[in-house]
This record gives structure tokens, C-alpha cells and sequence, in this order.
């Protein structure tokens, strides 16, 4: 019997942190024991909003490939590859984006969003490529027909205009080409940072996933707690602290014991910190551990990477010869 697909995607944007890893990949680990996957480093993607400066794209594409590998994603069981080594995302994007209303793309509350806090910052996303975006992301979906998307929640809207674009094109060419793909959560659909909000890279509040015992130590140390509580001995609201739902998620066992010790102040925040530091640096010490032997082979990244797109490469060219014969683009 065959197994149901899988596609999804990361950009290479910068440094990997925590909000990745519990919303994504943690679960892509799982998965891949039942499931066809793909996974993609999506660099056009990532150009979208740092297309001014490029310089550290190569460096991230590889850091990225390090961090999937040493937290467990298997090169034989799963297509690991470089999005724009397979042209026909492109392709794809590009035939896509002719019967794509402009309608869709500018209601996807993501893109307002995005440009309002890059503009923030100073930056102008005010583009073509970028309002494309989930183009993009339906073409890499679509062009695996994969089933089964396993993302953070943020990516929900751009889920559903998939969705959407995959139905229109099936009404549009009378044939069935496409399934519609689902949405796969991981347990933390969001990971909030360490000031609380949605962990991300544009709001300066991440763990990066490569942090070290001392960095771990002091993003923790910074986290914010029930802002009610001010002495030791005050009785806490685990509900409204992010180092609690912090432990929810990295320290599931303890975690209801800290909730009652909390409650009752019978346990401080400096104390409750050090107890999650201490638990998340076990959890990554053996992923840092084969990150640190996984550095010292580039050729193998590298083949890896060739192998993985040679793969996708295969899958990608005979769907796109159906999807233009569908199209009558022959
Ligand atoms: P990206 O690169 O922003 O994020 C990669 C994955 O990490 C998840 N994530 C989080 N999950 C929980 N809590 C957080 N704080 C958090 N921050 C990030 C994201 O949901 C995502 O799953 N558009 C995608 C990349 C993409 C893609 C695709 C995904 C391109 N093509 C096709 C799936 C299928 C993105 O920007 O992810």
C-alpha cells in the first residue's frame, strides 16, 4: 500500500530557534516513520523578504541541512533537498499565479502583517514576489500532490488558500489533478518567545536552536512571568507565564507539579527557570552533540542535498508534464 505524501517547508532565513523546532520539525521526525516526505529548504522563499542582501544564503541553506539532520531527520528514509534545484517549483508558481486573484493573495492576514512589521523596521516588502508568497507555497505543495502539510499554526491561512488554489485549478481544467492537502499540527502549534508573543526571528524574542548551555541560561533568565507575582512567596498564575508553557512543552512529566507549586508559592521564578534551563539543555545536549559530527562533513551535507533534489527532481517532472497536459500548455 502506498503512503500518504508529505510536503513541507523551511526558509533558510537565519538562524533555526526553538519555535521551528517544536512547531515543525520535532513532529517531521515522527513522521517520517509513516509517511512519504519531502522537505525543502525553500531559499526562493526566503529571498521574498531578504532579497537585497543574499550573502549569507549559502551558509544558511547548509546550516539549516546541519540542523535538520542532527535533530533527526533521516537522508534515506526522506527527500531532503534545495527548493530551487528543482526548476519546476518556478514552473509551477509561475502557471499558478495566472488564475490566482489578486483578491486571495491580499486578504491573507500574514502579508499585512509581514509588511507592517518589516516596515517597522525599516524594511520595504512591497513586491511582487512577496504578495506571491503563498503562490509559491501552493506550487510546492502541489507539485508532489502531497496529502499532508505538517506546520506551525501561522501557517494555517496559507494552508487554506492552498486549498483554495487546488480547487480552483481542478474546476478550471475539469480533471482532478490535485488533492487538497491538510494541515498536520505539532502539540506546541505555537511556541511563544521569551517576551511571550509568537517565537520569531522579526521580533528579536527566539532561543536559538543551537544555544549553548550559558545562551539557554540567560534567554530563560530573560522570560517573562506573571507580571502580578514580586516576592518568592506570592502565589503565582502559571496560566499567564511563558516559562510554564515552556515546561508544558519540554517538561511535560514535571510540569503539573510545577503548576501546584507555583499556585500555592512554593516555588520561585529564578528556581523555576534554572529547572527548565536545566531540562532543555538535556534535551538538546545529544542533538548539539551530532551537529558538532555532522560539521566536520561538508561532502556529505552536500550529497545529501544533490541526492535529495536528483529524488525530487524525479517526482517533480512527471507531475508537471501532467499539470501542463491539463493545462493544455504542451
Ligand atoms: P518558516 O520558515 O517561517 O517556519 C518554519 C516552520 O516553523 C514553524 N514555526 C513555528 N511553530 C510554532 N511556534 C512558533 N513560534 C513558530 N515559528 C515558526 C512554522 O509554522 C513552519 O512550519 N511558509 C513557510 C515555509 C514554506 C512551507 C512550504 C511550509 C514554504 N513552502 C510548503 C509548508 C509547505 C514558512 O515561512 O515557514
Amino acid at each position: 500500500m502506498s503512503r500518504e505524501r508529505i510536503f513541507s517547508g523551511m526558509q533558510p532565513s537565519g538562524r533555526f530557534h526553538l519555535g521551528n523546532y517544536m512547531g515543525a520539525l520535532e513532529n517531521w521526525v515522527k513522521l517520517q516513520e509513516e509517511y512519504e516526505c519531502f522537505f525543502s529548504i525553500v531559499d526562493l522563499h526566503s529571498l521574498t523578504s531578504s532579497f537585497e542582501d543574499t550573502s549569507k544564503l549559502q551558509e544558511n541553506i547548509y546550516e539549516m541541512a546541519l540542523d535538520w539532520l542532527s535533530a533527526g531527520l533521516d537522508p534515506e528514509k526522506n527527500v531532503i533537498f534545495v527548493q530551487s534545484k528543482v526548476k519546476e517549483h518556478a514552473e509551477l508558481f509561475l502557471l499558478l499565479a495566472m488564475s490566482t486573484p489578486l483578491s486571495w493573495l491580499e486578504r491573507v492576514p500574514t502579508y499585512k502583517d509581514k509588511l507592517l512589521q518589516l516596515g517597522e523596521l525599516g524594511k520595504d516588502i512591497n513586491t511582487y514576489g512577496f504578495l506571491g508568497y503563498p503562490v509559491l507555497m501552493a506550487a510546492d505543495i502541489m507539485l508532489y500532490k502531497a496529502t499532508c502539510v505538517p506546520v506551525g499554526e501561522d501557517q494555517a491561512a496559507h494552508l487554506e488558500l492552498t486549498r483554495e488554489i487546488v480547487r480552483r485549478f481542478n474546476h478550471l481544467y475539469k480533471k482532478e489533478v490535485f488533492p487538497e492537502p491538510r494541515a498536520v499540527y505539532s502539540q506546541a502549534k505555537v511556541l511563544p518567545g521569551i517576551d511571550g508573543r509568537k517565537m520569531s526571528k522579526s521580533y528579536g524574542n527566539t532561543i536559538p536552536f543551537g544555544a549553548g548551555s550559558a545562551e539557554m541560561k540567560e534567554r530563560i533568565r530573560m522570560m517573562v512571568t506573571d507580571p502580578q507575582r514580586i516576592k518568592k512567596t506570592d502565589k503565582g498564575n502559571p496560566d499567564v507565564c511563558t516559562v510554564y508553557t515552556f515546561h508544558k512543552v519540554f517538561n511535560r512529566e514535571n510540569s503539573d507539579e510545577i503548576a501546584d507549586k507555583c499556585r500555592a508559592g512554593e516555588i520561585g521564578c529564578v528556581q523555576c527557570k534554572n529547572c527548565l534551563a536545566e531540562k532543555m539543555n538535556c534535551l538538546l545536549a545529544d542533538i548539539h552533540l551530532r551537529r558538532e559530527e555532522l560539521k566536520k562533513k561538508p561532502a556529505f551535507i552536500k550529497e545529501v542535498l544533490e541526492y535529495g533534489a536528483e529524488r525530487a527532481g524525479k517526482v517533480a517532472s512527471s507531475n508537471m508534464e501532467e499539470i501542463k497536459r491539463a493545462m493544455n500548455v504542451l
